[in-house]
């Protein structure tokens, strides 16, 4: 056990990289920002020096540092199991941005990697920092609502949808933002696992897109007897959108007003609450807690409370919703890698 500031490394200079940069710097007095990586020429520089830290074009600058004891993976999607697993090799702690690979297999090998290498693992799932999020789960862990019978989850992306359809991967609605809610829904019913998923999703800001999936609903169904639903928009034009709400034998908890605050404007148009239009926004507490979190698991000693099981748990239940849509039917959620 050390008090001792984790000195981190920070791989993937993007918009999200970005923001976890500046909350790392500023916001988490166990961490210290130590190194930016990006390959793109001079955007770690730009990001890394105004926050007192070293900007490097190459990853392997940060994994072989002596000064670095650990990575924060804000990379692109593809590059998140490759890097979690050099990294574990490399002896340094990692926490990766969801999701954890692009496959089951993939979250698996980066599982074994960080747990062979004995380097603690946390995974991006700021809903578990957000104080409303963390109320319901103390209420639901301390049997205030009795059996969770019902659950909702929703995440909805603001704007108008996205401006270049062909950029947005395959089954992104289910891997990079549903997965947001899958974690949530796993962790708000303690103890379950999920079973199988329906699927329904279409393209409704461009009709008829080969690929592009923007508007989601699924029905997942647990082990308990609980049934889930999570639902997710890319084109939400009131702002970003986070939700939850859970039905228990002995009473309900809701998540998410909605509201940046409890200010109301009440004048002609009536009583107005002004709305987040970015995650970095409305989530940026969850997003200081994760990393406050990670550092002190690493201070500690011990596993953080978001683990590679949850990893492959949520992406679970993202490949079935996958396997759904391509099957039109319902899908069984993969407990393990298959041989
Ligand atoms: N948890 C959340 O709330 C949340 C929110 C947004 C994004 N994300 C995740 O964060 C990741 C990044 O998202 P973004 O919106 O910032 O993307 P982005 O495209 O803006 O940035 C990605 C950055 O990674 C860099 N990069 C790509 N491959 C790399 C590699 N091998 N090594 C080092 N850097 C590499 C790119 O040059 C780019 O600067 C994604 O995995 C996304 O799912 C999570």
């Amino acid at each position: 056990m050390t008090s001792t500031p984790v000195r981190i490394g920070l791989i993937g200079a993007g918009r999200i990289g970005a923001s976890h940069a500046d909350v790392i710097a500023r916001r988490v007095p166990e961490a210290t920002l130590v190194a930016v990586a990006d390959p793109r020429p001079g955007v770690a520089a730009d990001l890394a020096e105004p926050l007192g830290a070293r900007g490097e074009t190459y990853v392997e600058a940060v994994l072989t540092s002596d000064d670095i004891d650990a990575v924060v993976i804000a990379a692109s999607s593809v590059a998140h199991s490759e890097l979690i697993v050099a990294a574990a090799q490399a002896g340094k702690h990692v926490f990766s941005e969801k999701p954890a690979g692009m496959t089951l297999a993939e979250i698996d090998a980066a599982r074994t990697a960080t747990a062979t290498a004995g380097v603690a693992f946390q995974v991006g799932f700021n809903r578990r920092f957000a104080r409303e999020f963390v109320a319901a789960h103390e209420a639901i862990v301390a049997g205030r609502l009795g059996s969770v019978r019902q659950l909702r989850s929703l995440t909805r992306d603001p704007g108008r949808g996205p401006s270049d359809p062909d950029v947005v991967p395959p089954w992104t609605i289910f891997t990079q933002t549903l997965i947001h809610d899958f974690d949530t829904l796993n962790w708000l019913n303690p103890g379950a696992r999920a079973v199988d998923v329906v699927a329904t999703a279409d393209s409704l800001t461009a009709p008829g897109h080969p690929t592009l999936l923007d508007h989601a609903n699924v029905v997942i169904r647990y082990d308990n007897g609980a049934i889930a639903t999570a639902e997710a928009s890319f084109a939400a034009t009131y702002g970003y959108d986070v939700r939850g709400e859970v039905l228990g034998s002995e009473g309900m908890v809701t998540m998410g007003e909605g509201a940046q605050s409890s200010l109301r404007l009440h004048n002609a148009d009536g009583r107005v609450a002004a709305t987040s239009h970015s995650d970095t926004d409305l989530l940026i507490d969850a997003y200081t807690g994760e990393f406050a979190e990670f550092a002190q698991a690493v201070q500690q000693g011990r596993a953080p409370s978001v683990t590679g099981d949850d990893a492959f748990a949520a992406f679970a239940i993202a490949q079935a919703c996958i396997d759904s849509m391509a099957s039109g039917a319902r899908a069984a959620v993969a407990q393990g890698v298959s041989a």
